[in-house]
Parts: C-alpha cells; sequence; structure tokens
C-alpha cells in the first residue's frame, strides 16, 4: 500500500461508508474507521482498514474525517465525544440532512474549529469510485478543491458553491425524483396486480415508459427554458388532457382499493391548473402549483 497518500478517517460503516473505504483503500489511502456498531467494520479492516476503538481516536488518525452517516443528529450523537480532537482538521459529511439542518451542522463544526464541507454521493453504494459515480459538494472553495483528489476517489466531485447547504438541496432535488420515481413504480405495480398482471410482467412495461420520460423530454421544445420564460405552449400534452388521466388515475386506484395518496397529490396540480384556466396550456404549467407565488 502506498503510505504517501493522505490518510482518511471514515465514520459510518453501513453499505455506503464501507464503499467509500473500499474505495479509498484501492486508491492507497490509509484508512481509519469507527461504527458505532463495531461488528460492521469487520470486513473492511480485513481489507486493510484500521479500527480506533473511539470516536475521538479515529478523529486523532486523520487530517480529513468523512462521514457517511444516516443524518447529521448521528454526527452530533459521534463527534459529540470528540469535539475537542477536530481543531485545525476537515470534516466532509455526505450524510443527508435538510439544507437548514446541514447549516446549522457547519455552524457547529466551525465552532469546534475545524473546516466543514458538506455533500451527497450519487450513486448507489456498489458504484462508489467507479467513473459514472459523483458526489456534489459545497462549502468553502479552498477547502473544496484542497481535498478534492482524495473525495474523487469516492465520485467526481460537483463542486456547487460556499453554501455548506446547496449540495445538500442538490442531493434532495435529485432524491425527490428519484424516490418518487420509485414509490410511482410500485404504485402501478400494485395496481397492475389487482387486474392479475403480476410484478414480473408488469416491470417491462413499466420501465419502458419510465426510460421514456427522457427522450419524450428531449424531444420537445427546451423544458428548463420554457420553465425559466414561463412559455407553456399547449401543442402537445396540455393541463386538460394530462389533469383528466390523473383524475383517471385516482379513480383506478380507489376502485382498486390501493393507496390513492401519490396520484391524488399529483391530480392536485391539475386541479389548480383547471381551476385557474390554464387548461390549454402545456402540462408544464404545474409547475406554478408548486411554486410559492403571489
Ligand atoms: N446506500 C446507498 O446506496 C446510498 C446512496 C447515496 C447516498 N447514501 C447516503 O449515505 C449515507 C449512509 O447510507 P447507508 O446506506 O450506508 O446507511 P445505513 O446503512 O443506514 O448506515 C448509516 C450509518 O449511520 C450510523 N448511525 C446512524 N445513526 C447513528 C447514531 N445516532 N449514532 C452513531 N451512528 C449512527 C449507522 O451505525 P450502525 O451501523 O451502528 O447502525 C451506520 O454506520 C446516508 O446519508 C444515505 O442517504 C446512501
Amino acid at each position: 500500500m502506498n503510505r504517501t497518500r493522505t490518510p482518511v478517517t471514515l465514520i459510518g460503516l453501513g453499505p455506503m461508508g464501507q464503499a467509500m473505504v473500499h474505495s479509498l483503500l484501492a486508491a492507497g489511502h490509509p484508512v481509519t474507521v469507527w461504527n458505532r456498531t463495531a461488528s460492521r467494520a469487520e470486513e473492511v479492516v480485513a481489507a486493510g482498514a484500521q479500527l480506533a476503538d473511539s470516536p475521538a481516536k479515529a478523529v486523532a488518525a486523520s487530517d480529513l474525517i468523512v462521514l457517511s452517516l444516516t443524518d447529521y443528529q448521528a454526527m452530533y450523537d459521534v463527534l459529540g465525544s470528540a469535539a475537542e480532537e477536530l481543531k485545525g482538521r476537515t470534516v466532509v459529511n455526505l450524510s443527508s440532512e435538510s439544507p437548514d439542518g446541514t447549516r446549522e451542522g457547519a455552524a457547529w463544526v466551525a465552532a469546534h474549529g475545524a473546516d466543514f464541507l458538506t455533500g451527497g454521493v450519487m450513486v448507489p453504494a456498489p458504484m462508489v469510485g467507479t467513473p459514472d459515480a459523483y458526489v456534489y459538494l459545497s462549502g468553502p472553495a479552498d477547502v473544496a478543491s484542497r481535498h478534492e483528489d482524495v473525495l474523487a476517489r469516492i465520485g467526481a466531485v460537483r463542486y456547487l458553491g460556499e453554501d455548506p447547504g446547496l449540495a445538500q438541496l442538490m442531493y434532495q432535488a435529485n432524491l425527490d425524483i428519484f424516490l418518487t420515481s420509485l414509490s410511482s413504480l410500485l404504485h402501478a405495480v400494485a395496481l397492475l396486480e389487482t387486474g392479475g398482471i403480476k410484478p414480473s410482467a408488469a416491470l417491462p412495461e413499466l420501465m419502458q415508459t419510465l426510460a421514456g420520460i427522457p427522450p419524450m423530454l428531449a424531444a420537445g421544445e427546451d423544458l428548463g427554458a420554457q420553465l425559466e420564460a414561463g412559455r407553456h405552449p399547449g401543442h402537445l400534452s396540455t393541463v386538460t388532457m394530462m389533469g383528466a388521466t390523473a383524475d383517471h388515475l385516482v379513480e383506478a386506484s380507489e376502485a382498486a382499493g390501493i393507496d390513492a395518496d401519490l396520484p391524488r397529490a399529483v391530480q392536485a396540480h391539475y386541479t389548480w391548473a383547471r381551476s385557474r384556466g390554464y387548461g390549454a396550456e402545456n402540462w408544464s404549467r404545474i409547475i406554478d402549483a408548486i411554486r410559492p407565488y403571489v
């Protein structure tokens, strides 16, 4: 192993943290780990990581500390007992949190004399360290550039700016699509089950629709430009047409006896747009049902 590489401490050994350790070890970084449940360290220790027997010792082992925890409360729970060791080091928290919770966390770390970066890993654990992996990062630009090479072992860094909440906002926005799509996929599977269509037969059909969304959006006029201009030409898929379908999906879900909250939330966007006379406009008008507006 190349001991000249930057030592890294990794705290939090769920699937994501373990994948990060493997990737850092493979690149030759000495890695010290700590996890609340010590047995979760066994595999990475076998691969070459050093297990610290307390958070304070883990922090003291490296100038760069990466956190992969469930949320920022876990950071307080873990680093609370190691706060005196933080001074002069850099904490990179790659755990999920709300943007405001992240800003509070950044202030807490800064109050203990450490630099702080926040981020979100945008691939599942098995893809960490592969060419497709990327990580949103925000915080002080000089700190980000100082650690970019090491963090790139996890995924290519996409730096968004100084505000620590920004990377988290981008992470949550992407998870917005991810989580809603997964729930809608399973909602559709459950709906088809009520018609006797098994998941294995349903999924190929549903995946075709899911995969068809990007080409559909790419084929039309630039959606970003339209949204920025507030232009919603109704020549293809109107609010009236899409809204009627949203109504039918709620009716179908209710008739099938499955949970209808997700389609009802979608229906509400179209109901809002129709009730304000936007029926002839493009479906994209529903963004104004979501935005804060006067
Ligand atoms: N898994 C993925 O594919 C994926 C993809 C992108 C981003 N992420 C993000 O990466 C982070 C970690 O994900 P994961 O899948 O590895 O999650 P996980 O399996 O839930 O692991 C979470 C880690 O946090 C620790 N933890 C939670 N609460 C704690 C507390 N109060 N005190 C001390 N330790 C605490 C757990 O310790 P114990 O082992 O003791 O429970 C564990 O090490 C999350 O923020 C997630 O959003 C995950």
